[in-house]
Formats: C-alpha cells, sequence, structure tokens
C-alpha cells in the first residue's frame, strides 16, 4: 500500500505522514530531504542552486549528509526550493523515490508531487495545506525552540515566495492531484491533524476495497 502525502512547507504533511507510518506500520520518506541536500551540497560546493549544472552536480550528494542537522534550517529549505525547479535535478532524484514507493509492503511519502509524478498510482493520496498565517506561526515557533534569529514576518514573507516558486514551476508543481482528499490543518493541532489524517485513509482505504 502506497500513502501519497504532499503540501506546502510547514502545512503539518511530515508530522502527519510520520504518524501514518507508525499508524500503518510502513517505512517512511521525507522527500523534501532529498531537495534538502541537494541544495545544503550546492552551498558546500560554491556553487549557485539557480544554475542547473551546478544543482544536478550535487544530487550526488553523500548519504550521511541525511544526517545533517543543517539541512532542518530555513537556509536549507530556501535552496532545497531553489534547486527543485530544475528538471535534471527532479530527475536524478526520482528512482530513488520510486524504489522507495514501490519497496514490497508499501510506504508513505511526503512531498509536494507524490500523488501527481512519484506515485500517481498511491492507494491514498492525501493534499495537507493551512493558511500562510498559521503556517508561519508554527515554523516561527519552531525555529525559536531551535535558537534560529528570524522574526515572524520574515518567514511569512519567505513561506510566500517559496510557495509561489513552488506552484508556478514548469516541473511538478505543487499541486493536489485529481484524486487527492485535502485536509485543512490551519485550525487544528497537531494531535487533531494526525487524527483526522488517520480517519480519512481508513475511510479511503474502506471505499477502496483495501
Ligand atoms: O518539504 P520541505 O520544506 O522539506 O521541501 C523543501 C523544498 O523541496 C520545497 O520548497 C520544494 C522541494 N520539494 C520538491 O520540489 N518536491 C518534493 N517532493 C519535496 C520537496
Amino acid at each position: 500500500m502506497i500513502i501519497a502525502v504532499d503540501g506546502p512547507t510547514a502545512s503539518g504533511k511530515g508530522t502527519i505522514a510520520k504518524a501514518l507510518s507508525a499508524h500503518f506500520g510502513l517505512p517512511h520518506l521525507d522527500t523534501g530531504l532529498l531537495y534538502r541536500a541537494v541544495g545544503w551540497q550546492v552551498f558546500l560546493d560554491g556553487g549557485n542552486p539557480d544554475d542547473g549544472g551546478d544543482a544536478l552536480a550535487a544530487t550526488t550528494f553523500p548519504d550521511g549528509l541525511l544526517l545533517d542537522p543543517e539541512l532542518r534550517s530555513e537556509a536549507s529549505g530556501g535552496l532545497a526550493s531553489r534547486v527543485s525547479v530544475h528538471a535534471s535535478v527532479r530527475q536524478a532524484l526520482y528512482e530513488r523515490q520510486r524504489s522507495f514507493a514501490t519497496q514490497a509492503g508499501g510506504a508513505v511519502l511526503d512531498g509536494r508531487d507524490i500523488g501527481t509524478v512519484i506515485a500517481p498510482d498511491a492507494d491514498v493520496k492525501l493534499f495537507v495545506t493551512a493558511s500562510v498565517e498559521a503556517r508561519a506561526l508554527r515554523r516561527w515557533k519552531e525555529m525559536q525552540a531551535r535558537g534560529e534569529p528570524v522574526t515572524l514576518a520574515g518567514i511569512e514573507d519567505d513561506l510566500r515566495r517559496r510557495d509561489e516558486r513552488d506552484r508556478t514551476r514548469a516541473e511538478a508543481p505543487l499541486r493536489a492531484a485529481e484524486d487527492a482528499i485535502v485536509l485543512d490543518t490551519s485550525d487544528l493541532d497537531r494531535d487533531a491533524a494526525v487524527a483526522s489524517a488517520i480517519a480519512l485513509v481508513e475511510t479511503r482505504l474502506r471505499a477502496g476495497g483495501n
């Protein structure tokens, strides 16, 4: 069984994907982390994330980089959004994601294009969203806890810019698949969002005869 979870930054999709993975006993892949690793590798190489060649070269990042806490920073999120516009980068990361999705027993993947590109054949697709204000506030609290010197207004601006880039890029733009269930978490806390997601997936699986 494949569960696809897509949505914009700080919508709660990562938390929901992890909870679904634990609930259904399926392995989980945070695909944003792959793009963050590419973005961070470009930075380490002294390259330009907007240059397709530099970004493609960085897709051969060492696996150990995926464990670097720096990948969770706002800076690497911004770099990830920039390298992810290149078709060559998306193609280079495709096989890794596709084979994870199609492994025996199934998987949960979260990202931007799981339901549309990586696993259009997923059994259940969730599109998790929330208002930009709610997402900015969540991200700001996270960054405060990490001790990152960021302002709420700065985070909100950055989210708007990133959303715009993710939604309007030519390659695999962020959008809900036609058969995705949309879950708006603006007014839900973490536990309520997770409980809704589990209920929605279970209902969809019953309807699909799984
Ligand atoms: O989910 P995240 O914030 O870790 O993602 C960082 C960036 O990576 C996001 O702005 C766009 C890109 N991304 C993508 O293009 N496709 C994915 N499946 C996952 C992330």
